[in-house]
């Protein structure tokens, strides 16, 4: 029932994308684009380009690109109208109701109520948990583990009282349909018909995604009684695999101090907030992911993962390795002391003393090779781990790091530095053929060259030089166009640019047929301009006399074959004035 068309427009004009996108992607200038690692896939070199000019961004790597909006919705697995109306709250804009509702809209307003639900008990869990009767035992309980109620307040904890239907009654007698309450795990119906709360005698804590909504809740029993922890499973908001419990709130420390901290329980983050650490997250009791990874990276420089010491806290490490070399951030371990975790160890050290676990962090490639060798090894072994570090060690950028890991390396496993030096090199040339090592640049050029030059030099003046490029339209100039979705671009420019005044290459975006044109145009918006304003002309006589040697190369064919040697003659003058004139 809302028309966003004139809130879209309102809203590009007053936001900015390298602003925008820069909350949650380290970018950086690089002539008039901005470019940063992709936060839509896995990278280690940038390829993916912010264009302040045209308010837009793309990747090289994987192909996603667009405006605001586009960006909005990818990042934060948002609708359109729904990144719309983020962004209107965001920039300030008004949104005019009007009277439709299409498909995208109605599935908007489907998670707006599933997210109101969840802001529903997250106030029910709140004020229990400030009840006088029914939250007495739970705020004993937060207070004997030292949880402030600062914390409190700005967590938004709660607690689920032992009741059946507590909150069950509490959204019925809101009206809230309560098949919607299970699709967000809330409320479980019973076999025999009716429902009942998921959540009972619990600490509860709500668990926000980066626009500020709670998704899903974590549970902490009061007793020793099991399982522990009870979450929210997965529904359409709510996707562990990717969330971090705390980023809403840390993300600012995050960026500020460039570095993050990644416990393993909500407890112990919130403990280190107690402490005034700020810059820290926690998983929700599953193994890091490359969307964790590729989350953090849009802030971080630097990964600090706590683990706890027991055997199952030092697997989670070696799994997470090749995640963080695989997204090029760097990662740190710290290991705590035995029996500890992070809650503990800062309730008992102080902040000072977690500030110097971190500083005496190891580098998890160190980390790696304790855990994975013992003083006994059998050569297979040793072989094996000397396998799995190669794919590692090549993904040190800096030379003196990975000099002192190869050594550290061929101490631990006895085989020879050069061995090892020897072992990278080869395998380094092995996969040197795959696009990983490539960076932005030769990837660009690598695909210019396949795909032809003159058509993206051609594509490229039209963009940047719309009028200068109108007086190729009395030449042939088909001939020297190989792509069929540039020469479909070009052909749809020539007849839009006779009707028009003022003409943005964007524009024609919304005229062309086929996708693979629609692609090409939006990649070639990206680029710079291949020429400064004098070499345009030049640019343009290249193309010219391209063309008529094409068509003098086609005549002297045709000569040939039919053996005329005059007009053969004549063609090969033609052809030497040309080419002198070029
Ligand atoms: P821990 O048992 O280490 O949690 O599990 P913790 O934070 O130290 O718990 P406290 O200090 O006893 O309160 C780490 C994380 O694993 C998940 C939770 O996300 C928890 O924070 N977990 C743990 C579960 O999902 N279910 C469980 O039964 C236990
Ligand atoms: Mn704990």
């Amino acid at each position: 029932m809302v028309s966003y068309n004139s809130a879209k427009e309102d809203i590009k004009r007053t936001a900015d994308i390298v602003e925008l996108i820069g909350q949650y992607v380290q970018i950086r200038k690089a002539g008039r684009n901005y470019v940063g690692l992709c936060p839509f896939h896995a990278e280690k070199t940038p390829s993916f380009t912010v264009n302040p000019e045209r308010q837009t961004f793309h990747c090289f790597g994987c192909k996603k690109g667009g405006d605001i909006f586009s960006f909005w919705m990818e990042y934060h697995n948002a609708t359109f109208p729904e990144a719309v109306k983020d962004l209107a709250e965001k920039y300030h804009v008004m949104i005019t109701e009007r009277f439709s509702e299409s498909a995208e809209q109605k599935k908007a307003s489907h998670r707006k109520l599933l997210y109101n639900i969840n802001e529903i008990a997250t106030d029910y869990y709140g004020s229990t948990l400030k009840d006088p009767d029914k939250g007495i035992q739970a705020r004993a309980y937060l207070k004997k583990r030292t949880v402030s109620n600062e914390i409190i307040s700005e967590f938004r904890l709660g607690y689920a009282p032992a009741e059946w239907d507590g909150l069950t009654r509490t959204l019925r007698k809101k009206g809230i349909p309560l098949d919607m309450a299970v699709q967000v795990g809330l409320v479980i119906p019973r076999k025999n018909g009716g429902f009942y709360d998921r959540f009972r005698s619990r600490i509860i804590f709500p668990i926000f995604d980066l626009r500020q909504h709670v998704v899903g809740f974590g549970g902490r029993v009061l007793d020793n009684s099991l399982p522990k922890y009870l979450n929210t499973p997965e529904t359409p908001l709510f996707h562990k695999g990717e969330l971090f419990y705390g980023l809403h709130v840390s993300f600012k420390a995050i960026r500020e101090k460039g570095r993050a901290v990644i416990v393993e329980g909500y407890m112990d983050c919130l403990a280190l907030k107690n402490h005034g650490f700020q810059e820290v997250v926690a998983t929700l009791g599953t193994a890091l992911t490359d969307k964790h990874v590729r989350k953090l990276k849009g802030y971080a420089k630097e990964v600090f993962i706590v683990f706890d010491s027991d055997e199952a806290g030092k697997k989670a490490a070696l799994k997470s390795l090749p995640v963080f070399s695989n997204e090029g951030l760097s990662a740190k371990a710290v290991v705590l002391p035995d029996g500890q975790d992070p809650d503990s160890f800062v309730n008992e050290n102080g902040l000072k003393g977690f500030l110097e676990l971190l500083d005496h962090a190891s580098p998890m490639f160190d980390f790696y090779l304790e855990q994975k060798l013992t003083h006994r090894d059998s050569d297979e072994a040793k072989i094996g781990v000397l396998k799995e570090s190669l794919p590692i060690l090549s993904e040190i950028h800096e030379f003196s790091l990975r000099s002192l890991y190869v050594r550290r390396l061929s101490e631990r496993i006895g085989i020879k530095e050069d061995m090892v030096w020897l072992e990278l090199k080869s395998f380094e040339k092995k996969s040197s053929g795959k696009t990983n090592g490539a960076n932005l640049k030769e990837r660009i050029t690598g695909s210019m060259v396949e795909r032809r030059f003159d058509d993206l030099h051609i594509l490229n003046l039209l963009i940047h030089y719309p009028q200068r490029v109108c007086r190729l339209m009395d030449c042939n100039w088909k001939i020297i166009l190989c792509d069929p979705a540039v020469l479909e671009i070009v052909e749809t420019f020539f007849q839009q640019y006779h009707n028009k005044e003022r003409f943005l290459p964007e524009d024609l975006l919304d005229s062309l047929e086929s996708d693979a044109a629609r692609k090409e145009l939006g990649e070639a918006l990206l680029e710079n301009s291949h020429y400064s304003d004098e070499e345009v002309e030049q640019a343009l006589r290249e193309i010219e006399g391209k063309v008529k040697q094409i068509q003098i190369a086609a005549s002297i064919k045709k000569a040939r074959e039919q053996g005329n040697i005059e007009e053969l003659n004549q063609l090969f003058k033609l052809k030497a004035q040309n080419m002198k004139r070029e």
